[in-house]
């Protein structure tokens, strides 16, 4: 038996490495495609996630990771960088570590979540809270890379989006086509931009695929700056991964939005939560709220009559909920504390 090997060995022809790269891995990738009956039975489609929280490091950063690091070891580079409202930052982190390299990050202070700042710190980055926001943090990123020897690894470097594509072909390769709609979260923008890449990849150049999707991106309402079509320069949500003024990948964004026939929409931290909510209690998938927007987004299309039924749709679930479980805890009733006692327990649980 083998197991899954990392994305570019996986995707090695498609991907722009020589034939002797070494990888650096943590065999990210290959994550499961989840049927969601109960989304399902709410939109009347054949809805799947993308569990992109079962990456090595607990999101989707870590395929373009692996891409990112690998180039910049070949490239000899010593130390690398990133902004990052997270989740890149803990990816870069652990990447890093495997390549034998040193890890900038710069993050906003106080608006990333407790279990990512925890990721970089254990990886031993070197963690700087910038007194800004995400879009000040890529701004002084660019900054230093341009001016000291130190390789910028957020989405704006194009190796990033070559290896986040291959979710698209994962989930093409497990449905056996492209599916009609993909929905997911839109932040610095390089994730849609990226899928968008990859389905259009393996609808050509002799790909399996027979068409390509129309892709559905949602911003979260205070943080929404393609939806507005203006930057917005003191975003505002609970998604913390997602809260950015000024995404990267703006115009490409528009790009993937208007060539596959798709839209750019908002929703609200109340939607948000409701997605998070539901996902956990009746989908059995732990996300964690910036992944919530994707399905957030699905259910309000649906409400609004925007989701004709009967496609087939994939929602990416970007990150692990685990990174920020406050959402989880917050609101929820109190565990109840028993005796060592059956009897007592039993009572306690309505057996009795
Ligand atoms: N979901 C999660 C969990 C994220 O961490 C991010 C981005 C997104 C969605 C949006 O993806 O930026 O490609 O549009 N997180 C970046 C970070 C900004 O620093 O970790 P995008």
């Amino acid at each position: 038996r083998h197991q899954w090997r990392g994305i570019i060995e996986e995707y090695r022809d498609r991907l722009p490495v020589g034939a002797d790269t070494t990888p650096v891995t943590l065999r990210e990738g290959g994550t499961p495609l989840v049927p969601a009956r109960v989304l399902s039975d709410l939109t009347g489609c054949d809805v799947h996630l993308k569990v992109e929280g079962a990456n090595p490091t607990g999101s989707f950063k870590d395929r373009g990771m692996t891409m990112a690091i690998t180039k910049a070891k070949e490239d000899g580079a010593q130390a690398v960088i990133c902004a990052s409202t997270g989740n890149t930052s803990a990816s870069a982190a652990a990447y890093a570590v495997r390549a034998g390299m040193v890890c900038a990050v710069l993050v906003p202070q106080g608006k990333i979540a407790l279990g990512k700042m925890g990721q970089a710190l254990v990886h031993g980055a070197k963690i700087l809270q910038v007194e800004g926001n995400f879009d000040d943090c890529l701004t002084l990123a660019r900054g230093l890379s341009e001016k000291y020897p130190v390789a910028l690894v957020n989405s704006v470097n194009p190796v990033r989006i070559e290896g986040q594509k291959t979710a698209a072909f994962e989930i093409v390769d497990m449905l056996g086509d492209a599916p009609d709609i993909h929905v997911l979260p839109v932040g610095n923008a390089g994730n849609i931009t990226a899928y968008w890449k990859g389905y259009g990849e393996y609808a050509g150049q002799g790909g399996p695929a027979s068409k390509t999707p129309r892709m559905w991106g949602y911003q979260a309402a205070g943080a929404a700056p393609i939806v507005r079509g203006e930057a917005v320069k003191d975003p505002s949500t609970i998604a913390t991964a997602i809260r950015i003024g000024n995404p990267a990948s703006w115009t490409l964004a528009e790009q993937a939005r208007d060539e596959s026939g798709g839209f750019i929409d908002a929703v609200t931290d109340r939607q948000i939560l409701r997605a998070y909510r539901l996902l956990a209690a009746q989908e059995g998938v732990f996300v964690e709220p910036a992944s919530a927007a994707s399905v957030a987004g699905l259910i309000q299309a649906s409400e609004q009559g925007t989701l004709d039924p009967g496609q087939r749709v994939v929602c990416t679930v970007t990150g692990n909920g685990l990174k920020d479980p406050d959402w989880a805890v917050a609101g929820a009733p109190q565990p109840v504390t028993v005796p060592v006692d059956a009897d007592a327990a039993a009572e306690r649980l309505g057996l009795a």
